[in-house]
């Protein structure tokens, strides 16, 4: 079967481009986890359903069944993939903070999860995936011949999500935002379902003083030996 690449790692550790760079390069497909959550979550609030501390059974099995059904084209462009739901072009509304809060609401939900396992599976096809998630090299993909989980500290994380808001003309506070990261962190690995944690047999990478060349050539010298 095709071979798989996964990179895992928390919010922020630059997993993203990484993974987009090297999908390019190797021409490879490109598995982006967490937009498939985003898109659960923002077809589900389309759809009325309730979400968060308040959800029973039922609301679970809604949303489960949203994210089994979800009618969303991932189309290539020059410029990225475009990510269509139900024919409307949702690329830039499930990049907001609001939908990731969706994302990580029914990304706790072990319906969805199991909803949307197949659907990531389909991504292994030749020549190859590139997955970037929370649990690709535990769950997804345990048989993965490369398996990277990248981090880096709080602090560098908090300045790289920093330089990204203030570029765009938004107001940030510097330790408001390390400390978000740090509370993220918290939760994201102590959740009962999927915690975030290395796959057993997963190279660490820490990109703290790493460039994105620098992480993508280290990666690229795995997948060559
Ligand atoms: O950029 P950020 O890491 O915030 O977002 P993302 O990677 O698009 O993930 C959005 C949400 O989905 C996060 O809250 C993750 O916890 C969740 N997620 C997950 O549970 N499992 C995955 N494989 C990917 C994302």
């Amino acid at each position: 079967s095709a071979p798989v690449i996964t990179v895992d790692g928390p919010s922020g550790a630059g997993k993203g481009t990484v993974c987009a760079r090297l999908a390019q390069e190797l021409n490879w497909q490109l598995l982006d986890s967490g937009a498939l959550y985003r898109i659960t979550g923002l077809a589900s609030e389309r759809k009325g359903l309730a979400l968060g501390d308040s959800m029973n059974e039922q609301d679970e099995a809604a949303v489960a069944d949203v994210a089994a059904n979800l009618d969303v084209r991932f189309e290539p462009t020059p410029l990225g993939v475009k990510v269509i739901l139900e024919g409307d072009d949702v690329t830039d509304q499930i990049r907001t903070e609001e939908v990731g809060s969706l994302a990580s609401q029914v990304a706790a939900l072990p319906a969805v999860r199991e909803a949307l396992l197949q659907r990531q599976r389909d991504f292994q096809t030749l020549p190859g995936v590139i997955a970037d998630g929370r649990d690709m090299g535990t769950v997804v993909f345990p048989q993965a011949q490369v398996k990277v989980f990248l981090t880096a500290s709080a602090e560098e994380r908090g300045q790289r999500r920093y330089k990204q808001l203030t570029e765009k003309g938004f107001n940030a506070s510097l330790p408001a935002l390390i400390e978000d990261i740090r509370a993220r962190d918290e939760r994201d690995s102590n959740r009962a379902v999927a915690p975030l944690k290395p796959a057993d047999d997963a190279t660490m990478i820490d990109s703290t003083s790493m460039t994105i060349e620098e992480v993508c050539q280290q990666v690229m010298q795995l997948v060559k030996n």
